[in-house]
């Protein structure tokens, strides 16, 4: 049994943070932002928004654009770094609240950035052992957990949500393959530590700041990003007997223009075959896949017939990617 993808939605808080609103609070310029990371705007959640009213914005629109109902939903994954709370998982209140019936639903957390394309590899798995129809969900509430005070971190992310519906049927796009990996040696170079059994929330972590401290060391992320992300696309692209020059849309994840343009030069392709919205948004973890997938569809950057590669890179490390046929 084949997966496909039935309908693609996404969901951007309308609250917008300019480089310049940056400059404002912390000692930073739009100039350094620009430079470094190709990052204009980004948004921001406002008070009465959490990550679960997020995922279900952009579920809500998936379904619509799957022409499906809540009901018509077997099983749940959200990939987020960012949960509503430790227990239970985001999806949990997502099946509730889009008033599913008790289909079984999980979160995947912890893969940062690359919990999207993974969540679509486990979704892929179950569709093919038997038919169902998988709601996969990309989330993060990033400002709420991160010092906002912190500009070597702070700058860089936004909040969002990116959904599509999985399932039996071939009316748009088929999930031709996944794949995905993890390398633990690097699980040290971008944590957010506190709130774990690790570093357990206390008065302690309050008074230090270690309660939301990203803890990362950019260029090595950068650095294992463009190389895990090129390798990852060709290595997908081979399992199906394609090279880059098959490809219409490559849509990478949205971490930074710089590392889009590494990606792109590695794979050899011209900038008009890569999607880019990271000046609009910035980095919105694992939503930005899912996100950037929807705005290609509703923006014909992606028709009939086009072969598109889905490449993530993010905390662990992890990375994946995958090969949709149009
Ligand atoms: C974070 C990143 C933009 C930094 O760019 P960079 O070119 O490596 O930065 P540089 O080393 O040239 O500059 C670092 C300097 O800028 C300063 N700096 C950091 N953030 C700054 C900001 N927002 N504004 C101004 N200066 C800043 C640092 O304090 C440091 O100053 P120092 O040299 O006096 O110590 C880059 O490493 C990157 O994009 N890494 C990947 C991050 C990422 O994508 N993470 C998510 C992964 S999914």
């Amino acid at each position: 049994m084949a997966a496909h993808l039935m309908g693609f939605g996404r969901y951007a808080p309308e609250r917008i943070i300019t480089n310049d609103d940056w400059a404002a609070r912390v000692d930073t310029s739009d100039e350094w932002i620009t430079q470094r990371t190709g990052i204009k705007r980004r948004r921001f959640a406002d008070d009465d928004e959490s990550t679960m009213t997020m995922a279900v914005a952009a579920a809500e629109h998936a379904l619509k654009d799957a022409d499906l109902v809540a009901g018509d939903i077997d099983e749940i994954i959200v990939a987020t770094d960012t949960p509503e709370m430790m227990t239970p998982d985001t999806a949990a209140l997502v099946q509730h609240q889009l008033g599913c019936g008790n289909i079984p639903t999980y979160d995947l957390g912890g893969s940062g950035c690359a919990g999207f394309v993974q969540a679509l590899d486990v979704a892929k798995a179950r569709i093919t052992v038997a038919p169902k129809t998988v709601l996969v969900i990309g989330v993060e509430l990033i400002s709420r957990m991160i010092s906002l005070d912190d500009r070597a971190t702070a700058v860089l992310f936004g909040d969002a949500a990116g959904a599509v519906v999985a399932g039996p049927s071939a009316a748009r796009a088929e999930v031709l393959e996944v794949i995905s990996g993890t390398d633990g040696a690097h699980a040290e170079i971008l944590t957010l530590a506190a709130g774990g059994t690790r570093n357990p929330f206390n008065s302690g972590s309050l008074e230090s700041g270690d309660y939301n401290r990203l803890v990362m060391d950019g260029r090595k992320v950068f650095v294992e990003a463009v190389r895990r992300m090129s390798e990852a696309s060709v290595e997908v692209l081979d399992r199906i007997g394609k090279t880059t020059s098959d490809v219409a849309l490559v849509i990478p994840h949205q971490a930074n223009k710089r590392i889009i343009d590494a990606v792109r030069k590695q794979l050899g392709l011209a900038d008009e075959r890569v999607y880019v919205n990271v000046h609009e948004y910035g980095n919105t973890g694992s939503a930005t896949v899912p996100f950037a997938l929807s705005e290609a569809v509703d923006e014909g950057r992606i028709g009939p017939g086009d072969l598109v590669l889905l490449t993530a890179f993010g905390a662990g490390f992890h990375w994946a990617a995958a090969a949709i046929q149009f």
